[in-house]
């Protein structure tokens, strides 16, 4: 396909930050090409993300959130039985889910301590508002911060912790960065302190594959949006309507992945990065990966970031599992 020559309109961009700059052109020079998931969440990714969580398909919310409604409790007498835990969630978000296991540790000790930590600032907002009017006993100390920038602040932290880390998240990193993760937080916590973690299940992949890939076409949405960032953020030119959203599962790695296909051949510009990217009819760019786990890769994960799994909660229908592991 020939390139045509476009005409520069000076526009008020604002600077992209140095590392989407980076993780961009690396991503999109590698072989296979690449790019990290965190790029799905500017605002309309954030609010496509939302929607994802409330299809028929996409069960893991509702599982999880039914865990926490019927075994709220037990999950508690593992992770903080202790009344003075502070109860502290990395990507906190709005704390949807959560509040279930606040509210039952507000009714068991007549107090609790929250620490939510979210890179949104707007989303710590939310919850803490929410849960002042919900929860108004419920302490709640909000960190507007990365996961990473957070953990010398919690290792300052006294007292006993229970860190949560829900919602299928762990199973967007690979493993070593999962260990790695995950090892951070056993460094910042103390021996006897918990981790709530929440993770989807190995199962049919007939069950798996629509979740990542829906009827309505909301989840395309979603993956294909990040072209759209790339354009407005990055002066790039992706013609979203030559590019497919594809998920696959890929049983050797254990995960559903996440790919944008190219429809045709096709020559992409990068404007801020001066760059020009040549896709083969059929290509594919891997936006992401959702690891499904099995308790063995649990222990694994956990075992290898210093952590032992003491107990293990799953919803109705055995899809989702929430873990309580105990730092060594
Ligand atoms: C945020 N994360 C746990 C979701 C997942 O299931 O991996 C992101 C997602 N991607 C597509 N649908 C949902």
């Amino acid at each position: 396909m020939i390139a045509t020559a476009r005409r520069r309109v000076p526009t008020a961009r604002p600077a992209p930050s140095p590392e989407m700059v980076e993780v961009v052109r690396r991503g999109l020079t590698a072989t296979p090409r690449a790019l990290p998931p965190w790029l799905f969440y500017d605002a309309r990714g954030s609010a496509l993300f939302e929607d994802i969580t409330r299809l028929p398909e996409y069960y893991l919310t509702r599982a999880e959130r039914e865990i926490f409604a019927t075994q709220g409790g037990a999950i508690l007498d593992a992770a903080a039985p202790d009344p003075r835990t502070a109860i502290v969630e990395l990507g906190a978000g709005t704390a949807s889910k959560t509040r279930l296991l606040l509210g039952e540790q507000l009714r068991r000790h007549g107090a609790a301590r929250y620490v939510p930590i979210d890179v949104s600032a707007s989303a710590l907002a939310i919850a803490t508002a929410e849960l002042a009017a919900e929860l108004p006993t419920l302490e709640v100390e909000p960190w507007a911060s990365s996961t990473e920038a957070a953990m010398p602040r919690l290792a300052a932290m006294a007292g006993p912790k229970a860190v949560l880390f829900i919602g299928s998240s762990i199973g967007n990193y690979d493993h070593p960065e999962a260990i790695a993760l995950l090892r951070g937080v056993r460094d910042a916590v103390a021996a006897g302190d918990t981790l709530v973690l929440g993770t989807d299940l190995r199962k049919d992949p007939a069950v798996m594959v629509p979740a990542y890939d829906d009827r309505r076409g909301v989840t395309a949405a979603f993956n294909l949006n990040l072209l759209a960032r790339l354009n407005r953020e990055l002066d790039a030119d992706f013609d979203l309507a030559r590019f497919r959203h594809v998920a696959v599962w890929n049983a050797a790695r254990s995960r559903i992945e996440m790919h944008l296909e190219s429809v045709v051949e096709q020559r992409v510009h990068v404007g801020a990065l001066e760059l020009v990217v040549e896709f083969a009819a059929g290509e594919r760019l891997h936006t992401e990966s959702s690891v499904k786990y099995d308790l063995g890769l649990v222990d694994e994960i956990v075992g290898a970031a210093g952590f032992g799994r003491i107990a293990t909660f799953t919803d109705g229908g055995g899809r989702f599992a929430v873990h309580v592991a105990r730092a060594r």
